[in-house]
């Protein structure tokens, strides 16, 4: 495929920046092109307006007043949990817990299933998690006395299943994995070992923070217990993210934190708790954050989604491709299927420099470990750039990504 043949149709069909006023702005004189939407998306604008309408007329607090603001405040967050629970296909909404984002959602998982694992149990993650979902097991580990197992990475980026399977023994508990990894996008086929650990009578824990965007998410066809994901990787604010859990397993979570809104009755020695979701959901919540995100799914509903799928997965094509093309530049993981994001090496050259001087040129690109430092102790590079692909991106932003590191290159090396 040559470069000016423009052969991948924009996954929006209105122009972008009408959609995402922060591409109207320039960055160093050049017009951003923003390739970094696996760290966080840009904000479309019904998103950013369901924030300025709700901070600026309903804002108050929730489930506590009988006031007209408190009361539309409450119907606000609660329509948003409603729209979560749609969006991902939850049977109802108290499987639907707001939290910080998917780092505490992992977090609320792994503290509570590590109270009840027992010295010898095991927990078996990947070789490619994000720090989310690895250290909060490393943590319940160390607490219980379990051990920590690791699916490992092949060259291509993709997870070894038959060493996944013999990790399963009577002593497996838990499985947690990454749907898409961050680090490399690997699109890992989550379906695949979600069934292989329920066979074994495994919990099933599934990072979703970096799939929800890109394609339809349906919980309960996944058959997993836990799914997490954060707003601000779906067009949503940041501090506010979900965890779905089956009423069952959710309901089997110890308490995570004490305080308003959690509770039945209280007298000065003891308490009794609510139901879900408010059981796990101590303390004003994020109110605004909830509103963001119940837009940012309505967005997300009011696409074509088979139609942006289609467009996403042809300009990854388009990127991969291009990237592959030039000898002095090495993808990691090369081969395997990816969504949404690409990670890749100039030898010799620090990704940091890459990433400086991609930005001189308008570009934005995430430069580091990407908190996922094991995966760069597998591919022995201290650091990769990334370049991650929204619905907004068009093959000409990757042609610009192209033609900036050039330019690194040519300055760099
Ligand atoms: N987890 C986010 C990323 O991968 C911040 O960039």
């Amino acid at each position: 495929m040559k470069r000016d043949e423009h052969l991948v149709a924009p996954a929006l069909p209105a122009l972008a920046a009408d959609v995402f006023p922060a591409l109207a702005q320039q960055v160093h004189g050049q017009r951003l092109v923003y390739l970094d939407g696996a760290a966080s998306k840009l904000m479309p604008q019904p998103v950013i307006d369901a924030i300025r309408d709700y901070q600026s007329r309903d804002h108050a607090n929730v489930h506590r007043g009988v006031h007209t603001l408190s009361e539309r405040a409450t119907a606000l967050f609660e329509d948003a949990r409603e729209s979560v629970r749609r969006f991902v296909n939850a049977a109802s909404v108290q499987e639907i817990v707001f939290t910080r984002g998917a780092t505490e959602s992992l977090n609320m998982v792994a503290r509570g299933l590590g109270e009840r694992l027992q010295p010898g149990d095991e927990v078996i993650v990947s070789a490619l998690e994000h720090h989310a979902n690895l250290v909060p097991w490393q943590m319940a580990c160390a607490r219980s006395g379990a051990v920590l197992r690791h699916i490992p990475v092949r060259d291509d980026g993709t997870l070894d299943g038959p060493a996944f399977e013999k990790l399963l023994s009577p002593r497996s508990k838990v499985l947690a994995l990454t749907q898409v990894s961050n680090a490399l996008g690997t699109a890992v086929p989550i379906r695949y070992f979600v069934a292989k650990a329920r066979q074994a009578g495994l919990i099933t824990v599934v990072d979703g923070a970096q799939a929800v965007a890109h394609g339809p998410v349906d919980v309960r066809s996944l058959g997993c217990d836990f799914y997490a994901f954060s707003g601000h990787k779906m067009y949503g604010p940041t501090g506010i993210g979900v965890l779905y859990g089956r009423f069952e397993a959710l309901d089997a979570l110890p308490l995570w934190q004490g305080g308003g809104d959690m509770i039945e009755t209280v007298t000065l020695h003891t308490a009794t708790y609510a139901a879900l979701p408010s059981r796990l959901e101590a303390g004003t919540p994020n109110i605004s954050g909830a509103v963001g995100l119940g837009a940012a799914v309505r967005f997300l509903e009011s696409l074509d989604r088979d139609r942006v799928g289609q467009a996403e997965a042809q300009l990854m094509d388009y990127l991969e491709a291009s990237l592959e093309r030039e000898p002095w530049i090495r993808v990691i993981g090369q081969g395997a299927p990816k969504i949404g994001a690409v990670s890749f090496v100039i030898d010799g050259v620090h990704a940091h420099d890459v990433g400086t001087v991609l930005d001189q040129f308008g570009v934005a690109v995430r430069v580091g470990h990407h908190c996922a430092m094991p995966v760069m102790q597998r591919f022995g590079v201290p650091a990769t750039a990334r370049a991650s692909l929204s619905l907004h991106n068009t093959q000409a932003d990757v042609d610009e990504l192209l033609a900036a590191l050039a330019a690194a290159k040519e300055r760099l090396s």
